[in-house]
């Protein structure tokens, strides 16, 4: 099956109550567990790509393995760019490859995130692309960008709402009180405002920042309207920590194989933990 835009299973998503996740793609390891999570639960996915990654992975590898994994499954799978900063990485990724991309404007004014989104929007969506927006700033450090809390605000739900009507996103993030990286305490998710954007927009909101999120309030965030939820860090713990716990066991190694295999395979299991609590498991 080839790659597919968002498209294929937002809708399906929203309708039936539950999420479909994306899990951040940082080498071929991630994916291939991504992916045999995916396929043992018989589940659609994203593969989220954020610049950083790209810019590690390279263009090529990056559209080739994600194909692959899409041909060898034969599941549903979105390759999406996370964060993209500007009209012209979004533009570079769809000519490569990729079925999806998210444009992030939060950083603009709101009048100025509105007008950039929806040049993305247009572009994307004749070639049959999807598009995410962002609204408001979410907090934590992902790659090279690092919101202080106190810098991160929460979106205002009328204006997400006016976002939705004049972008025409087919998903909407918004900043609801989850951070990326992992939480010190438990956030403070506001499942207020996911239900009002929600139940006013067609297309699902995204939740971004999932590592360290307890599941009941993944839960209750889906039934909120949360329809994507973003998950990177929980496997790059899973991974590092399984590396490091091989390594310090035993000095000798020296074949890669020998602790990318655990590692992966942990990623597996974090994987197919957050398929059965997103409740996506046979929606391929
Ligand atoms: P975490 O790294 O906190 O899981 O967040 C991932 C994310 O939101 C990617 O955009």
């Amino acid at each position: 099956m080839p790659l597919v835009s968002m498209n294929e299973f937002l809708p399906k998503a929203k309708a039936g109550k539950y999420a479909v996740g994306q899990f951040n793609m940082n080498n071929l390891e991630f994916a291939q567990a991504i992916t045999e999570a995916a396929q043992e639960l018989n589940s659609p996915f994203i593969f989220g790509v954020s610049e950083g990654a790209l810019k590690y992975m390279g263009m090529e590898f990056t559209v080739a393995i994600a194909e692959a994994a899409a041909k060898k499954s034969g599941l549903p799978i979105a390759l999406h760019l996370d964060h993209g900063s500007s009209f012209e990485v979004a533009m570079k990724c769809i000519r490569a490859g990729f079925s999806s991309v998210m444009f992030d404007g939060s950083h603009y004014s709101f009048e100025e995130n509105i007008r950039l989104t929806k040049e993305v929007v247009k572009a994307a969506h004749a070639m049959g692309v999807s598009v995410e927006g962002e609204l408001g700033t979410i907090g934590g450090v992902e790659d090279d960008i690092s919101v202080d809390e106190s810098d991160a605000n929460l979106a205002k739900p009328e204006e997400a709402i006016r976002f939705y009507e004049e972008t025409g996103v087919d998903c909407l993030a918004i900043a609801v009180g989850t951070a990326h990286g992992m939480y010190a305490g438990e956030p403070n998710i506001r499942f207020d405002i996911i239900e009002k954007v929600a139940s006013a927009i067609p297309v699902p909101v995204v939740l971004h920042g999932g590592s360290g999120v307890p599941d009941e309030m993944i839960k209750q965030s889906i039934a909120a309207g949360v329809g994507k939820i973003n998950v990177n860090t929980e496997n790059q713990v899973a991974c590092t920590q399984t590396i490091r716990d091989v390594l310090n066991k035993d000095a000798k190694v020296y074949d890669p194989r020998k602790y990318l295999t655990p590692a992966r395979k942990a990623m597996v299991e974090v994987v197919k933990s957050k398929i059965v609590l997103f409740g996506s498991s046979n929606q391929a």
